[in-house]
């Protein structure tokens, strides 16, 4: 990992008596380039003025990312009927989702970009605005919406929001941060003061300056002959700052596989070395863009809108720029879904010839972020995680997921990774240590509760636990499963209901056994238990909300309304967290 660690962590100078800083992050949502263009001037600006300033696009970006900054400025463009850009869509999405916590300590500003001569002007900035206001969010300074003659308004947004940070740090001299401009990639240096309740620890490792952890434990959690391998990784952070809390996840910078950074520049006969420009990160070769920095292994609609503008002029081009229409977006998935940049260059070739054109068509390489399964407490100095390696076969190719497969077959204990902590501050144990909890976490969704199973265990807490854990087969996949009986053995597990779904005829999960125990579950609620559920979105996390909702209707003999009234009582009580991907 050599290159990578060196492209990640080149620093440099001394602090010589810097002005006070608060820590921003400026953010942007760009369709076509101006957003990240002004964002880059207010980046520019603010550094100047001495703050401590991350440039981020929003995507890839996460809403709990977001959530864990106290000030952010984001600039954001409308695209198509008032929308997000393509790209940022997921991050939106995702910012909608009704169960996301809400955001306290955020400080933010918007800048909306749109054209005025289209119905909805500006509308996603608005939508941004509002709904930032909505989870609590606290705008410093009110939100101005440019058309596309824009200076007059861009420099008033400006002086109104730089002047509210001005007043900021007037306000609170004490608790700013002090910082170095001339350290190259984002500088978090901790709070000195002690006085740090208004303006809350920063963390000191981030997406931007990740702590290089040396991996200490690697094993399978599968049996051999498993359909799947699952790992239980551990990192040493004993002689680092990284703190974390039960609950929280740990981000993990990948790099791409080399093998596949070297079938890219073969096929487009590029030369590795050659200088490339990289927005975040400035000038480094071809080869260290594909291998540290750039997505190189799904395919977006982004992408393939820029690969059809390069090769316009091409009869090749002709069939792919059909599947961009928009009556063609099944097939559009359907080709993307498990293919990669190789098999666009395979399939429609001969259109790239400059490099700078690969690098500007392709996303930035995103953090992978996985649960953390070890406890502060228990597991003093290490930070464990459960990761599900992805692999998988189509088009004639063996390919994988980025970060698991790098964590399964490209680091070797006691080679160091980049990290960070991503704090969850809505996935936490109840206050009350006398309070039950009921952990739903099939898969590697179990990560987070065995964190909090050895965290009541060492700290002493008497609630009790129940632990709902799923996988494909009891003889093949029972995760942690000595762990799990021991505690089961010695009564600190109350109740571990399994759901192995391949092991019979008919499958069988988590929710079934929920529904099995459906009496006893109400009254654990009844009695102040919290509900964790953790693991799979897309169906598992519904389907355990829908029982939840049949459980409390059938025991409580509520109406449906009843029922979902119910439920959302227990999320305001702070008694039902979910944390799913
Ligand atoms: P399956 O793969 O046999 O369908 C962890 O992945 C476990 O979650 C597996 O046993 C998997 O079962 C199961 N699973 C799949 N879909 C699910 C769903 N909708 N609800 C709950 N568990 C599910």
């Amino acid at each position: 990992l050599n290159g990578f660690l060196a492209g990640l962590y080149s620093t440099a100078g001394p602090v010589a008596d810097p002005p006070p800083a608060l820590k921003i992050a400026v953010l942007y949502a760009s369709q076509s380039g101006t957003a990240e263009s002004l964002a880059r001037k207010v980046t520019k600006d603010l550094k100047e003025k001495g703050h401590i300033v991350s440039l981020i696009s929003l995507e890839g970006y996460t809403p709990a990312a977001l959530f864990a900054e106290r000030y952010a400025i984001l600039v954001a463009s409308t695209y198509g009927e008032g929308d997000a850009p393509d790209a940022v869509q997921p991050f939106y999405e995702q910012l909608c989702l009704e169960h996301f916590p809400c955001c306290g300590n955020l400080n933010y500003a918007v800048l909306a970009l749109g054209d005025s001569s289209y119905e909805h002007f500006c509308k996603f900035g608005k939508d941004l605005d509002n709904k930032l206001a909505a989870l609590g969010g606290v705008r410093l300074a009110d939100r101005v919406d440019c058309d596309v003659d824009l200076d007059a308004s861009f420099a008033q947004w400006k002086t109104a929001v730089y002047a509210c940070l001005d007043e900021t740090i007037a306000a609170h001299p004490a608790r700013t941060m002090r910082s170095s401009s001339a350290v190259s990639v984002t500088p978090v240096i901790p709070a000195a003061s002690s006085d740090t309740d208004e303006l809350p620890p920063t963390p000191a490792h981030n997406r931007t300056n990740p702590y290089l952890a040396p991996l200490v434990d690697k094993r399978p959690l599968t049996h051999e002959v498993s359909s799947k391998l699952t790992l239980h990784l551990a990192f040493n952070i004993s002689d680092s700052s990284v703190t974390y809390e039960a609950g929280d996840a740990c981000g993990v910078i990948p790099q791409n596989d080399l093998h596949s950074v070297g079938e890219i520049l073969h096929r487009l006969n590029f030369s590795s070395q050659v200088p490339v420009q990289l927005p975040r990160s400035g000038t480094t070769t071809l080869h260290d863009a594909l291998l540290n920095h750039l997505q190189i292994t799904r395919l977006t609609r982004k992408m393939i809108e820029a690969y059809v503008t390069i090769g316009k002029q091409t009869a090749q081009c002709h069939t792919l720029s059909a599947l961009l229409a928009p009556e063609q977006q099944a097939h559009l998935e359907k080709y993307t879904y498990d293919r990669g940049l190789i098999d666009l260059l395979h399939d429609y070739p001969n259109i790239l010839h400059d490099p700078a054109d690969l690098v500007a068509m392709l996303p930035n390489l995103s953090p992978r972020l996985y649960s953390i399964s070890s406890s502060p407490y228990a597991h003093v100095g290490e930070i464990h995680t459960t990761v599900a390696v992805v692999r998988y076969h189509s088009h004639n190719r063996d390919r994988g997921g980025v970060c698991s497969t790098l964590l399964a077959d490209r680091v070797p204990t006691g080679d160091r990774l980049p990290i960070y902590i991503q704090p969850n501050k809505k996935f936490r144990l109840p206050k009350d240590t006398d309070a039950p909890v009921i952990m739903i976490g099939p898969g590697t969704g179990i990560a987070p509760f065995r964190s909090f199973l050895h965290q009541r265990r060492v700290l002493g807490h008497t609630g009790r636990n129940w632990l709902f854990f799923g996988e494909r087969s009891a003889t093949t996949d029972f995760l942690y499963q000595d762990e799990l009986q021991s505690m089961c053995s010695d009564g600190h597990l109350t109740r571990l209901d399994l759901a192995f779904s391949r092991d019979q005829d008919r499958k069988i999960y988590v929710q079934d056994r929920m529904l099995e125990q459906a009496a006893t579950f109400y009254a654990w609620l009844e009695e102040g238990a919290s509900i964790y559920v953790c693991g799979d979105a897309s169906r598992m996390a519904k389907d355990v909300e829908s029982t939840l909702h049949a459980i409390v209707e059938q025991q409580a003999a509520l109406s449906r309304e009843g029922a979902t009234e119910y439920i959302s009582q227990l999320k305001d009580q702070n008694r039902y967290h979910r944390d799913v991907y």
